[in-house]
């Protein structure tokens, strides 16, 4: 069983772009070293992040993710176990989304959703879906 963990949180007004670069930055690696997959997206004044992987180390990440003064107001819209799939591609992809990055092509999103665990795509594409509303 793998556990995953998704949730949206509004960033702290004193954090500039260049922050948030950082800790897009430094998600993507340090995810990558534990073998943790989901995505990171950013878009006017909101994070939204879906965490795949071991349960207890995604559970530690949390608890450090919900301490970050970066961010408050964390709403959490899922944690679960789900069942374990191995994706020949499995890939960790962040996506940074905010008008000054450009309307990129929605599409990317919603096909890097397809590495993520069946279990939960659909409620996944859901809140994208919602959270790009208007973009
Ligand atoms: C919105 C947001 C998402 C984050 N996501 C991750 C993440 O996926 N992985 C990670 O290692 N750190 C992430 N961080 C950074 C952590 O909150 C924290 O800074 C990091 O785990 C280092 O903690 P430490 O300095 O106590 O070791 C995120 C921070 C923010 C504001």
């Amino acid at each position: 069983m793998s556990y995953a963990i998704s949730y949206v949180s509004t960033v702290d007004k004193d954090v500039t772009e260049n922050d948030i670069q950082n800790a897009l930055d430094y998600s993507k690696s340090w995810n990558n070293d534990h073998d943790i997959s989901g995505i990171l997206l950013y878009s006017q004044g909101n994070f939204f992040q879906v965490l795949e992987g071991d349960k207890e180390v995604l559970k530690k990440l949390f608890s450090n993710i919900k301490n970050d003064k970066r961010h408050y107001d964390i709403i959490k819209i899922f944690e679960k176990e789900v069942p374990h799939v191995k994706f020949d591609t499995y890939q960790v992809d962040f996506i940074s989304l905010d008008a000054r990055f450009q309307h990129k092509d929605l599409h990317s999103y919603f096909s890097q959703i397809k590495s993520l665990n069946p279990a939960i795509q659909t409620s996944v594409k859901y809140i994208l879906n919602k959270f790009t509303e208007g973009i």
